[in-house]
């Protein structure tokens, strides 16, 4: 157990962009003694004013607090870190807030036990501006005993959630929510070009979009029921009247000239499980041409 109260838990943070400056000023407005390092020293300002202590180098960084938080660039700025300094992070629990894959996360996690270091793998579903606050949401994995050991002072950035035993696991969270992220922003680029055609703008379109995806997001549950399934039978919104939906649209699109390549990539998801003879299932069923693409 941590032989710390849940606000007098020491923890430092590597790294000072613009989320690890909002981490150690949440664990600082937590009443944590925060240790902080960054590559260019002398730059922790306002950090050091509300009760941070800057480390004159790295070594001391890590040695300041039983828990380290790595919020650097990517997987080469920590190795840049971390490989001069393995010596100093014996004993310490290293908790990895800069995105990584699931590869890099098991690839540092062995290192850093060569090194007599823990890991465990973090994923920040949140901007820097929405740490500390409701909203807030990370996920964590690797042992579950280290989550436990910390989790008052992890629980200062957001909600905590422990994934799994695989410190890659976290990462996969990570990059699934920011895929779903992408393909929705995806939708709205190409609405907003549609819909510009006309002469309207994006911000006017985007009054019209945010509580439409907000209202259908929540069909989801009904998808995994199918997925979770493996069970497509529907006798609603077949897939052949959803591929004809996307037929529309890129037919609209290519009519408005412009790209029609968002709805034609789902219109193709759609068209490789009606080739393959299951026009009359669920379209959730696009799902298979994801996750199976080879049949
Ligand atoms: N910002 C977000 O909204 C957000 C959201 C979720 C997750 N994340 C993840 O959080 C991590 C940090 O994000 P950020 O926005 O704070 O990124 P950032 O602005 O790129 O800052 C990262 C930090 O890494 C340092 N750095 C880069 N290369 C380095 C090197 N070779 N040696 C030493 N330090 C180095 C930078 O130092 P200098 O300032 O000296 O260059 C900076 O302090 C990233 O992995 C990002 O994917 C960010």
């Amino acid at each position: 157990m941590n032989a710390h109260s849940s606000t007098s838990a020491p923890v430092t943070v590597l790294g000072l962009g613009p989320m690890g400056r909002a981490l150690a000023a949440a664990f600082v407005a937590g009443g944590h003694p925060t240790t902080v390092w960054k590559r260019t020293p002398g730059r922790a300002g306002e950090l050091v004013a509300n009760g941070a202590v800057e480390a004159p180098e790295l070594t001391a960084a890590i040695e300041a607090s039983p828990l380290v938080v790595v919020c650097l660039f990517d997987k080469e700025s920590v190795r840049e870190v971390l490989a001069p300094a393995a010596s100093s992070l014996a004993g310490r629990t290293v908790a990895m807030l800069t995105t990584f894959t699931p590869a890099d996360a098991r690839k540092v996690s062995a290192w850093l036990a060569e090194h007599g270091a823990d890991y465990l793998g973090g994923a920040i579903m949140a901007v820097p501006t929405m740490i500390g606050q409701p909203g807030s949401q990370l996920f964590y994995s690797g042992p579950r005993h280290l989550f436990d050991t910390h989790r008052a002072t992890l629980e200062r950035l957001g909600t905590s959630k422990h994934v799994g035993a695989d410190v890659g696991t976290s990462a996969l969270y990570e990059t699934a929510l920011l895929s779903g992220m992408y393909a929705m922003f995806a939708g709205y680029y190409h609405g907003a070009a549609l819909i510009g055609t006309a002469g309207v703008s994006a911000a006017e379109f985007a009054t019209y979009f945010v509580p439409f995806i907000q209202a259908m997001a929540t069909a989801a549950d009904g998808a995994a029921e199918f997925i979770d399934q493996g069970d497509y039978t529907t006798d609603v919104q077949s897939l052949e009247f959803n591929r004809s939906v996307l037929h529309h649209i890129v037919h609209v699109s290519e009519d408005q000239g412009i790209s029609p390549e968002v709805p034609a990539m789902v219109r193709e998801l759609m068209d490789r499980q009606i080739r393959a003879g299951h026009g009359a299932d669920s379209a959730t069923r696009a799902y298979e041409s994801i996750a199976h693409p080879r049949g």
